[in-house]
């Protein structure tokens, strides 16, 4: 089973408009549409049309940060539904986010929600899993990875996962410059595979699993090197079209 390097970059509430075209511009000179591997941009919300106008005729694909946990529509202040993503051009949408699991008090259930929300508007969910230091250092990265996945999977179903891909971000690793080594990520990829693998064998072989924390073009060979490695979910180095690109490049 061959899956095909995704290269995401979140953005999270960075930029201004248009500092955004400039990247936008710049990143789409940059990649082919015979590319290997798949480049794909979740901007802010308000940022999604521009950015799918400056992304025409590219095949650089567009996602959402985040979704409401309800399908359909209602009155729900704030919130943004799949069918309004899949509206302005979003193929693919994170969710469960470090950020806004401990900023925004999303649990387990509420991204389970809105995974559910995703793919019932035709939306790929990212989902976003992984521990924190003081996790790791007391040895629950197994518990809290596993507990994560299973939130969704037993929710969702694990049919569900063959539309789906899953982001191991350690909470350590993100934004601080600390990237989990290769061996240290490709066993987590792992042990998240055999997971799905347990309930389907065949949807564990093509499942994506990306991995994110202080992704950079100097680390992504390595990382991408690992059996279970499959793409990155990338931060504050896809808000710079140089190192973005060579992130690109050295998956492609
Ligand atoms: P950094 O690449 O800035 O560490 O962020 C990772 C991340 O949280 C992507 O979702």
């Amino acid at each position: 089973m061959t899956r095909k390097p995704l290269i995401a970059g979140n953005w999270k509430m960075n930029g201004s408009l248009g500092e955004s075209r400039q990247l936008v511009e710049t990143l789409r000179h940059g990649v082919s549409a015979g590319a290997s591997a798949t480049m794909l941009l979740c901007p802010p919300y308000v940022y999604l049309p521009a950015v799918r106008d400056w992304l025409q005729g590219s095949p650089i694909a567009l996602g959402a940060q985040d979704i409401a946990d309800k399908p359909g529509t209602g009155a729900y202040t704030g919130e943004v539904s799949g069918q309004m993503l899949r509206d302005v051009g979003c193929t693919y949408v994170i969710v469960g986010h470090s950020e806004r699991r401990a900023l925004y008090g999303e649990t387990d259930a509420v991204v389970a929600a809105k995974f559910k929300a995703a793919q019932a508007a035709g939306l790929l969910p990212i989902l976003c899993v992984g521990e924190t230091l003081e996790q790791r250092e007391a040895g629950e990265t197994r518990k809290v990875v596993e507990r994560q996945v299973a939130a969704v999977v037993d929710s969702a179903g694990v049919a569900a996962f063959a539309k789906a891909i899953v982001a191991y971000e350690p909470v350590w690793a993100i934004g601080t410059g600390r990237t989990a080594t290769p061996e240290q990520a490709q066993e987590v990829h792992a042990f998240i595979r055999g997971m799905v693998a347990a309930r389907d064998a065949t949807i564990a072989a093509g499942l994506s699993i990306l991995y994110g924390g202080s992704v950079k073009g100097a680390n992504t060979r390595s990382l991408l090197a690992m059996a279970d490695i499959d793409g990155g979910l990338v931060g504050g180095a896809s808000l710079a079209a140089a190192e973005f690109l060579e992130i690109f490049r050295a998956a492609a």
